[in-house]
């Protein structure tokens, strides 16, 4: 495996911050309580990006799972709802309309913070360069506010210790035959964000779909008789019409997850440092992101590639952390 990222540094009660942005979308969903279980980790913000549904929806759902959660107090932050260049297209086949259909969800018990999440990642990323303090960002939806964030400011590059994205493949498709969907959303802004003077480890389907929760093992979650089980369950229920419609699975791939199980701990997923570039103006190819495997152009890597995952180290994480919520 190769080296990514520097060694996280803890804050002083002893743990790591990070900020998610995402989609939410049910793996989305239960990436954010995978991260917020976790005490190595100050989860600081969550903010949003329109993909799986529309903005306000995926706002909407976050503060939804913040509520079951109880944990209200994380700041949620609207962001861009397109695309940087293109119309949004929405993943409603898989998520539904609402971005989380299945469960009953409660009413939001809050509001989002009024700052822009593309405002937010500047200034918060532009103090952690100034203070030499980088922090750790996983991104599991399309990559449009984060690349809007470099596109206005690329040193703030600097404020980031590491990054993990959830999106792309090196062999395979699940929106088109070529194209993984939070890359074939917005390519121009994974293109913004894979060029950047960024550490950027990509987590795609070559590692997410070897990493499946088995049914069985949504009764695990179910059986905590948990509000955070019952969702997890619920929200796996609802993501499998679709993996089974589709790919035969007898589980779901918890894409979302597997990312942020890779930003808590590098040796769940096996990278190599490889040269990726991002397809955005092809017939049958846009939003591909084209690894160069064998380093046939010679040109320097500038992303660690998920190559393979630990798979029950990755699944015993996730359900020990969802299993950390305590009862109603
Ligand atoms: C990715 O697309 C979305 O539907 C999921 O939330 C995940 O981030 C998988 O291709
Ligand atoms: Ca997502």
């Amino acid at each position: 495996m190769d080296a990514t990222g520097t060694t996280p540094t803890a804050g002083p009660d002893g743990r790591r911050t990070v900020l998610i942005d995402c989609d939410p979308g049910h793996d989305d969903a239960i990436a954010l309580l995978l991260a917020l279980a976790r005490p190595e980790w100050h989860v600081e913000t969550v903010s949003i990006v329109a993909g799986n549904t529309t903005l306000p929806n995926a706002v909407r759902a976050a503060l939804q799972v913040l509520t079951v959660a109880d944990r209200t107090e994380v700041p949620v932050h609207a962001g861009r709802d397109r695309p940087l260049e293109r119309a949004l297209r929405t993943a409603a086949h898989v998520h539904g309309e609402s971005g989380l259909e299945g469960p009953v969800l409660p009413e939001p018990a809050v509001a989002p913070r009024p700052e822009h999440a593309v405002d937010l990642l500047v200034r918060r990323l532009g103090r952690a360069r100034d203070e030499g303090r980088p922090i750790e960002v996983a991104a599991t939806g399309p990559l449009t506010n984060l690349g809007a964030a470099l596109r206005r400011d690329p040193t703030i590059a600097r404020g980031v210790s590491r990054l993990v994205v959830m999106g792309g493949a090196i062999t395979e498709g699940n929106v088109t035959p070529a194209a993984e969907f939070n890359i074939w959303v917005d390519p121009e802004a994974a293109a913004e964000v894979f060029d950047a003077d960024l550490d950027v480890t990509m987590v795609g389907l070559d590692v997410t779909h070897r990493a499946i929760l088995p049914t069985a093992r949504f009764e695990e979650l179910r059986d905590l008789g948990t509000p955070v089980g019952t969702l997890a369950a619920e929200l796996c229920d609802f993501f499998l019409r679709f993996h089974s419609r589709t790919y035969g699975f007898d589980g779901v791939p918890i894409h979302d997850a597997c990312a942020v199980a890779a930003l808590l701990d590098p040796t769940l997923v096996e990278t190599r440092h490889l040269r990726v570039d991002v397809e955005t103006s092809s017939r049958h190819c846009d939003g591909r992101t084209v690894v160069d495997l064998w380093s046939v152009t010679g040109r320097e890597p500038n992303v660690h590639v998920g190559v393979d995952v630990d798979r029950e180290r990755f699944l015993d994480l996730l359900v020990s952390s969802i299993a950390s919520y305590p009862g109603a």
